[in-house]
């Protein structure tokens, strides 16, 4: 492993101004973000929405840092023959590939998952780094809320087989000199408050960091990619802007450590605007050992869809809905966004 190499990757991962476009949707997710634009899911419209957002050409060199992709995508190639991955390099942006395989149900936790995806991971990595990836993602699922059982969720088991094979996953992909993002995930979709969001996504990173540490993974050539503490979607007290950025912070300061270079966090199912404004605040707080940046899916791609809607007469209007979204976080990553 180089680590000056794999740094200067995760430096310019989170540099300021810019953030990550998350479109690694698996062929499942896509299909759902299809059907609700009403567009078949099929390789050439899966194709033609990624080619659109990767020649936003505006978007790609002034705000995106990096691309997270999928399997098929990072195989492919544009209309014209340059393959996609190719686009994404011209633009001055960094590619990426999602690596896990998704979730299985956790063995004696009702309720609860594990994300697979290990096996021959070493095979796949060395793959993709020849294909141009030069940073991966893998994500771990932990929900809030009641087992079937009844049992509170999360279990410790849940955390720990989690933590696990997230730093198996980040050890192996910097030994194939490969910039890992952590992504533990603790959804929002329960009715729970922010307060109870907040000690579980402790326990998550606090057991995902001891883990990292005891598999040797270089900090350095990390980033970390987690959810904000936040109030469930379904509970009745949602807490304002400045809340979720004051105890979000907190919450980071006490688990990450500052050898890490910088934080990008995901949507998670938070509006446009929530999630450009939550990154703001954070921002604008500032004082803070690590940079602060977006690694967004849906609130960066939930506007180009609705503009773009499968017509190749409406690609323009889908950059554009893009760009917009692109410029107010990467404004937002340095504190400087106003609505
Ligand atoms: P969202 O921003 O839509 O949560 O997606 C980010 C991501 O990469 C999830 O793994």
């Amino acid at each position: 492993m180089n680590l000056a190499d794999l740094n200067k990757v995760a430096v310019a991962m989170v540099v300021p101004g810019k953030g990550i476009l998350a479109a690694d949707e698996s062929s499942g997710t896509i299909k759902k973000r299809f059907d609700a634009i009403k567009v078949e899911s099929t390789e050439d419209n899966r194709r033609d929405y990624r080619e659109m957002l990767f020649r936003s050409k505006e978007a790609m060199s002034h705000y995106i840092s990096g691309v997270i992709l999928y399997d098929e995508t990072i195989c492919q190639n544009a209309k014209d023959g340059t393959p996609l991955v190719k686009l994404i390099e011209q633009a001055g942006s960094i590619p990426g590939i999602k690596v896990d395989e998704g979730t299985q149900g956790l063995p004696n936790c009702p309720g609860e998952l594990v994300t697979v995806g290990l096996d021959k991971l070493a095979e796949r990595l060395k793959n993709y780094y020849d294909r141009g990836a030069r940073f991966a993602k893998w994500r771990a699922v932990i929900d809030i809320g009641q087992g079937t059982g009844g049992h509170r969720i999360p279990s410790m088991t849940a955390i720990r087989v989690n933590a696990h094979a997230l730093a198996r996953y980040a050890a192996l992909c910097q030994a194939a000199q490969i910039v890992p993002i952590v992504e533990p995930e603790v959804l929002m979709d329960g009715d729970h408050d922010i307060d109870r969001c907040y000690e579980v996504t402790q326990r998550v990173l606090n057991k995902t960091f001891q883990e990292l540490r005891v598999q040797r993974v270089a900090l350095e050539g990390m980033i970390l990619k987690p959810n904000m503490a936040v109030s469930g979607k379904k509970s009745a007290k949602q807490a304002s802007v400045q809340e979720v950025a004051e105890k979000t912070i907190r919450l980071l300061k006490s688990c990450v450590p500052a050898a890490v270079p910088g934080i990008a966090f995901l949507s998670g199912g938070q509006s446009d605007e929530e999630a450009t404004a939550h990154l703001n605040a954070m921002n604008a707080i500032g004082n803070l050992p690590w940079r602060l940046t977006f690694s967004y899916g849906r609130a960066l791609q939930a506007a180009p869809q609705k503009a773009w809607s499968g017509k190749s007469e409406n690609v323009a209007a889908g950059q554009r809905a893009f760009t917009h979204r692109a410029h107010m976080n990467a404004l937002a990553s340095t504190g400087r966004w106003t609505t």
